[in-house]
Parts: C-alpha cells; sequence; structure tokens
C-alpha cells in the first residue's frame, strides 16, 4: 500500500506569507458568516459584543484565533469549522488591560467542548497570572453533546480556575443568550453576573426535563429570565434593558476595582468641601419624628459619599439592604445600608447573604466598607426560621468578623438586637463607628421593651381603666431616652461619637483618611468555614 503523500506546502516566504493572509481571510469570511447566522436570530455576534465592550478604538488582541476542534466526535466527523464557538483575548477598558472570552452561538450553538474549553482556561490562567479582570459573554447551549466526558471535564477546569481566581482578579459574567446545565456554574462562581432583559436565561435543568420529572409547567424565561434571577433568586447582579446597558454597567463597575487584590486602586480626581453644604444640611431633616415612617436611605446615601459616585449592585433583590461602589475623596469604598423603606429595613436571609458576599468582596479587593445602619431586627417567622436564618443571617456576621479593610459605620436610627451587632458594629471589628442623635441602639425597640418590661403596670392600667395608649408611649419613650439614647451609648465607649446628620459626610471623609494606613490581619490559617 503506497503512503500517502503530504500536500506540497508553500516554499518560498512570499507564499508562506500569502498563504498566511489567505488563512486570515478564511477566518474573517468565517467570522461575517457568524455575524449574519446572529444577525438572523437578532443577536450580536461574539465579536461585535467585545467590541462594544472595550474602550473605542483600542482593538481587541485575540489569542488562539486558529484553534480548531478535532471534527472526530461523535456525528461531527466533517464539521469543522474555522473558528471554534468562543472568541477569547485581551482588551482594554478604561485604559487597563481586562481577559475578554465571549462565547459564538453560531458555532454548534456556542457550546463548549475540548477546543472551546482550552481556549477559555488559557485565559482564566493568562488573567490569573497577570492580575487581569475576567469578563466571560456567555451565550451558549452548555457542553458539547458530541464530546461527551471531555467537554464536561473542559468545564470541570473552567469551575476550579474560577475558584481559585475568587478573591484575586475581578470576575465577571454577562449572559448575552442561554446558559444551561453545569454552565450556570462558572458564572455563579464570578463576582458579577449580569442578565440581559428578554434575552438570557440561565437554569440547571430546562423547561423540559422540568415537566418529565415534576410535572410541572414552567416557560423558559419565567423559569430562568433575567427577570427572575435579578429580582428572585438573586443569581444576577444587574439587570440590563439590551446589551450596550450591560457591557456599560460592567465597565461602570470596573471603574471602582482594582486589577486584582495587590493592586493600587483607581483613583479619580475629586474636590469636596470640607464644610457642611446644602445637600448635607438635608440630612438634618430626613429622619421623620415617628419611629415607623421610613425615609429612603438612598437619600443619606448620596450625601455621605462623592457626588454621583454611588453605584448600586443588586438593586432589585432583596431590596430592603442597598449595596454598591461609591467614592469618597476619589477613593473606591463598598457601602451597605439598610433600606427602611422596604420591609422597614429588616434583615432576612436574602438581605443577609446579599450584604455578606458583598462585604467579602470588598474585603478581597481592600475596599473600605461603610456601613449605614437603620435596622429594626431579623425578620421573625416561620417562614425564616425553616429556611435557616441562622445559618444564614450568620453568613453576614461571619464576614463582617473576617473584614481587615476600613470599616467605618453611621448608625441613623434604629439599631436592635443582633442586627445592630450585624451591621457593621464595633464588636464585630469595624474601626469608626457614630451615630446620630437620632439613633436609637437596644435590644429591642421601645414598644417591645414595655410589652415586656412593664407587663404587670400595663395590666393594671387596664383593670382601673387608664389610658393604656399613653402609658405604653410614656414608658417606650423613657425606655428610649434611658436605654437606647446613642448619648449611653457614647459614654460607654460602644460608638466612638455622635455627630449631627449634616456632618455625616465630612466624618466619613476624616475616617478615611485617618484609616488610609490601616493594617490588620486575621489569625494564620488554611481557611475559615462560613457558614454556607
Ligand atoms: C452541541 C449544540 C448544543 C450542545 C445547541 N447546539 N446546543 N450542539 N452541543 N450542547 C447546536 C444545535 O444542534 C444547533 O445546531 C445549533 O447549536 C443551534 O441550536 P438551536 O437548538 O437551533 O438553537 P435555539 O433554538 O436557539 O435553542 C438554543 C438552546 C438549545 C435552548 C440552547 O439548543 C438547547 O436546548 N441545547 C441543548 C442544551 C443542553 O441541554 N445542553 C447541555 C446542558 S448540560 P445546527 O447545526 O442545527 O445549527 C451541561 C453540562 C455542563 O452543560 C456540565 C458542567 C459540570
Amino acid at each position: 500500500m503506497s503512503e500517502k503523500k503530504p500536500t506540497p506546502g508553500p516554499a518560498t516566504t512570499a507564499e508562506r506569507i500569502a498563504d498566511f493572509a489567505e488563512r486570515l481571510k478564511r477566518l474573517d469570511e468565517a467570522q461575517k458568516a457568524a455575524t449574519e447566522k446572529q444577525k438572523a436570530k437578532g443577536k450580536n455576534s461574539a465579536m461585535a459584543r467585545i467590541m462594544q465592550l472595550v474602550d473605542p478604538g483600542t482593538g481587541f488582541t485575540e489569542i488562539d484565533k486558529f484553534v480548531r476542534s478535532r471534527g472526530d466526535s461523535f456525528g461531527d466527523s466533517g464539521k469543522r469549522p474555522d473558528r471554534d464557538a468562543v472568541i477569547m483575548g485581551v482588551g482594554r477598558i478604561h485604559g487597563r488591560e481586562v481577559g475578554i472570552f465571549s462565547q459564538d452561538f453560531s458555532v454548534f450553538g456556542g457550546s463548549l467542548g475540548e477546543a472551546a474549553g482550552a481556549k477559555i482556561v488559557k485565559l482564566q490562567e493568562y488573567a490569573l497570572k497577570a492580575g487581569v479582570p475576567i469578563i466571560g459573554i456567555l451565550d451558549s447551549g452548555g457542553a458539547r453533546i458530541q464530546e461527551g466526558v471531555t467537554a464536561l471535564g473542559k468545564y470541570g477546569e473552567i469551575f476550579r480556575l474560577n475558584t481559585q481566581s475568587s478573591g484575586v482578579i475581578p470576575q465577571f459574567s454577562i449572559i448575552c443568550g442561554p446558559a444551561a446545565g453545569g454552565a450556570v456554574y462558572s458564572p455563579a462562581l464570578t463576582d458579577f453576573v449580569v442578565m440581559v432583559d428578554k434575552t438570557s436565561q440561565m437554569f440547571v435543568t430546562g423547561p423540559d426535563v422540568i415537566k418529565a420529572v415534576t410535572g410541572e409547567d414552567v416557560g423558559m424565561e419565567e423559569l430562568g429570565g433575567a427577570e427572575t434571577h435579578s429580582v428572585r433568586t438573586g443569581v444576577s447582579h444587574y439587570l440590563a434593558s439590551d446589551e450596550p446597558d450591560a457591557f456599560d454597567y460592567v465597565r461602570s463597575v470596573l471603574a471602582y476595582l482594582p486589577q486584582n487584590n495587590l493592586a493600587e486602586h483607581p483613583l479619580y480626581a475629586s474636590v469636596v468641601s470640607e464644610t457642611p453644604t446644602e445637600a448635607d444640611k438635608e440630612l438634618d431633616v430626613i429622619i421623620p419624628d415617628s419611629a415607623n415612617q421610613p425615609y429612603d436611605m438612598l437619600d443619606v446615601i448620596a450625601r455621605s459619599v462623592d457626588d454621583d459616585s454611588f453605584l448600586e449592585v443588586q438593586p432589585l433583590f432583596a431590596p430592603n439592604i442597598i449595596i454598591g461602589f461609591a467614592r469618597v475623596e476619589g477613593k473606591p469604598v463598598g457601602v451597605v445600608a439598610n433600606q427602611p423603606k422596604e420591609m422597614a429595613g429588616t434583615l432576612n436571609i436574602e438581605a443577609s447573604e446579599k450584604a455578606a458576599r458583598f462585604v467579602r468582596f470588598c474585603d478581597a479587593f481592600g475596599l473600605p466598607i461603610i456601613t449605614l445602619v437603620d435596622v429594626p431586627g431579623f425578620l421573625p417567622g416561620t417562614d425564616q426560621e425553616w429556611q435557616g436564618v441562622i445559618r444564614r443571617g450568620a453568613k453576614l456576621l461571619y464576614a463582617y468578623s473576617e473584614a481587615t479593610v476600613p470599616l467605618i459605620t453611621v448608625i441613623t436610627r434604629k439599631a436592635y438586637g443582633g442586627a445592630y451587632i450585624v451591621m457593621g458594629s464595633k464588636h464585630l471589628g469595624a474601626d469608626i463607628n457614630m451615630a446620630w442623635p437620632t439613633a436609637e441602639l437596644a435590644v429591642m425597640g421601645g414598644q417591645g421593651a414595655v410589652n415586656i418590661l412593664y407587663r404587670a403596670e400595663i395590666k393594671e392600667a387596664e383593670e382601673n381603666g387608664e389610658d393604656v395608649a399613653a402609658l405604653r408611649a410614656k414608658l417606650a419613650s423613657e425606655y428610649t431616652q434611658n436605654v437606647a439614647s446613642p448619648f449611653l451609648a457614647a459614654e460607654r465607649g460602644e460608638i466612638d461619637n455622635v455627630i449631627y446628620p449634616h456632618m455625616t459626610r465630612i466624618a466619613i471623609i476624616r475616617s478615611m483618611r485617618a484609616l488610609g494606613t490601616k493594617r490588620a490581619s486575621m489569625p494564620a490559617k488554611k481557611h475559615g468555614n462560613i457558614p454556607l
């Protein structure tokens, strides 16, 4: 049998250059075809998405452009596209490098097999080594069915690198299409997940499997659409109205973050007034006279940090707690605040988990945390108890207790019970704790305390036909004055200072300056065991 002769390749330099140009042309044609295929589905191509994400005019250096699948798996022989189902490389955002991969749904439904998986792994290894953030744009049918266990293995490697990168480089996932099966777990391991309204879906098992196994009827959008995950589950940190909005949000978040856990923070020029402004003075009248009346904590946040610098994270999930990034004198910080407008600002499981993950993120990347407190306690009820508020609420305690970044806390009104301790109290290690004169720090609110402490007196007043409501109000007011007063807490050094509300922004600036050189560390250990 005669041996198959290799086809003669280009011999001269000119031929080799021409051959290279031909190969690039083929890749460009593949790219054009991909764009058309996506367009027909009303979607952007993987490359167009990257170009929308990076700084305009800075380009994108593609890596592994020539990588192709082997094309010898079950049912795909002969189908060996010039490009595999992901584009990856290095781009610039705000003038700093970022690793980006973008799944190409036009090739095998963006599915992940050996070749595409290896590209993502290579990018993750680069990002971790170079200390640059990584952004994944996902649009994929999940593991490439033809490639069986090889595809699953690549997912495993990606998950492991996601985990190793956690706390070292910021990781983002932008979901621009389906993310099905185990494929959802790479985004879940990243720091921020952004979903595009009506375009992206994430689920472990899809509607068909659910129907077959449980008989439940549920549509794709309801099961795992962007709204479901942004409002109900908290898997998504931002519900983008469209793809450009998703890319803008990620760019905005990156503007607050260092490249990695050892890098300098991005600083913005900022001239701050050190005398109270008219806006600052509005805080003196923000707390209603009635303890049960709400106000908007976003108004307090806006007056506590640099103008227009607050960027909320997960605004639609657990709105009873607010988290987000801001700047103080141009330096990035994380903000955690109870929202009295929602469920009276109580802490529940969702709020605790939302804030705990954010506190840990800020701590990992060296961002000081400003905590604004108005919390009547943990939400009571069997629903919360049976869903494990004990272990799940403990996450926030754990997160604050292990944080070594500067921690600055301002109590605006209620700080009751366990929730007082949880919300960045001095006892968990906060550095500077202040309270407004309107603050109430106690085991519980006045009304609740009176019901327990003065049960006999109230019963007697009832029997004597006295005005019980007036008696309750008087006793509650006495309790608030005598036990819950911020001055009592200040007398004992439980808080460091009582400040005028209008001095909040200035006090935070000065606290940040005072803590700029803070050094703190946890006892040496392999890692802790956060109650998961
Ligand atoms: C190979 C795939 C694929 C996959 C889609 N395609 N998913 N090829 N492996 N996983 C191909 C289709 O055959 C089709 O090829 C093309 O991509 C477009 O798919 P359509 O179905 O036409 O698109 P659409 O109608 O938009 O539906 C998209 C979809 C659907 C909802 C994602 O394709 C789908 O349900 N795919 C399978 C999802 C899934 O079960 N994946 C495995 C999950 S388990 P042609 O040639 O016709 O254009 C998993 C395990 C991870 O991921 C484990 C980690 C531990």
